[in-house]
């Protein structure tokens, strides 16, 4: 059996299986945009970036449940296709710093801690102790989940890579985990919010976002500091990091077309001075989400 098969198996485990929905970020619409330049050049070289461009985005609840509530402590996600065609630049983040696996044998076991127990529907707490026991490096994305409220609009979230890329600056090689930072910073839901919204809020409130004008990101890079671990994304970076603004992701009308909808997002689609980052999570992603989109489209 192919690593892909058993990710994608550990996910429907956990999740179950729902026709024609993602096996992950299940939950979601399409939107498009468009990506403006930086006004200063940054001194990193993507040339694609040098120009406007249209901009594909998906927002997600995360995991494969497709009515999760949009009020679960659960990541939100972005999936961003920057560009057409060769050079185009596919990013999938979501709104933790960290991720909770740095291996695929990791995601597995952590997946496979929070199957429902079939007499309280819910993960057995005994489980996923006896899990962060076993991995503590996992622990600081369940923390960040633990510490926020959920936001309060797709617009007003924040969306991290978690992965280090890696480009050219000056000459040198950098590493760089990349921020989607919201324009007015991040907003979370109120409580009295979290008491009265529905569970499907997410969609209209961003819509009507959209009438009032764009929702705009930029797109940063938060560059590594020598001591950061550039080789896991399940390690929070402390301290103060120079960062590069790389421009603004506009997001402007709802996009239902299915040549949208059905896109994958597939962020080993890089371009030019971009280069692929160097941890054990990503080179998983490609398999995972083309055998996803397989059993989507059964
Ligand atoms: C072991 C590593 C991973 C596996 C196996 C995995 C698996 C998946 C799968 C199967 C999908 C659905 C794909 C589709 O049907 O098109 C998905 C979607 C997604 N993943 Fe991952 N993932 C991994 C790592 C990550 C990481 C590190 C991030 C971000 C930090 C991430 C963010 C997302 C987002 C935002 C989506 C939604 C994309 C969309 O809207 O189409 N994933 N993931």
């Amino acid at each position: 059996m192919s690593q892909a098969v058993k990710l994608i198996d550990a996910l429907n485990g956990t999740f179950g299986r729902h026709n024609g929905y993602r096996v992950s970020h299940a939950k979601g619409f399409t939107a498009q945009g468009r990506f403006c330049p930086a006004a200063e050049e940054p001194r990193v070289q993507i040339p694609m970036l040098n120009n406007e461009c249209k901009v594909t985005a998906r927002f997600s609840v995360g995991g494969g449940k497709p009515g999760i509530s949009d009020k679960s402590p659960t990541v939100r996600g972005i999936g961003l296709e920057i560009g057409n065609g060769s050079d185009s630049w596919v990013l999938t983040l979501i709104s933790n710093p960290v991720f909770f696996a740095n291996s695929a044998a990791q995601f597995r076991a952590f997946l496979a801690a929070r199957i429902p127990d079939p007499d309280t529907g819910a993960p057995d707490p005994k489980l996923v102790e006896a899990f962060n026991e076993a991995n503590p490096n996992t622990v600081p994305h369940q923390q960040y989940l633990k510490s926020v409220v959920p936001c309060r609009c797709y617009s007003s979230e924040q969306y991290h890579s978690g992965h280090a890329y890696r480009f050219d600056w000056s000459g040198r090689e950098i590493s760089a985990r990349i921020l989607l930072e919201p324009e007015g910073g991040r907003l979370a839901l109120s409580k009295e919010e979290m008491e009265t919204l529905s569970d499907d809020f997410l969609h209209d409130r961003f819509l009507e976002k959209l009438c009032d004008g764009p929702a705009r990101w930029s797109l940063k890079l938060v560059i590594a500091n020598a001591a950061d671990n550039v080789s896991d994304p399940t390690v929070l970076w402390s301290g103060t990091h120079t960062m590069v603004d790389l421009g603004t992701i506009q997001v402007e009308l709802p996009d239902d077309r299915s040549e949208s909808t059905k896109k994958v997002f597939d962020p080993t689609r890089m371009p030019e001075g971009v280069r692929a980052p160097l941890d054990d999570v990503f080179s998983l992603r490609s398999g995972a989400y083309a055998e996803s989109a397989a059993r989507r489209s059964v």
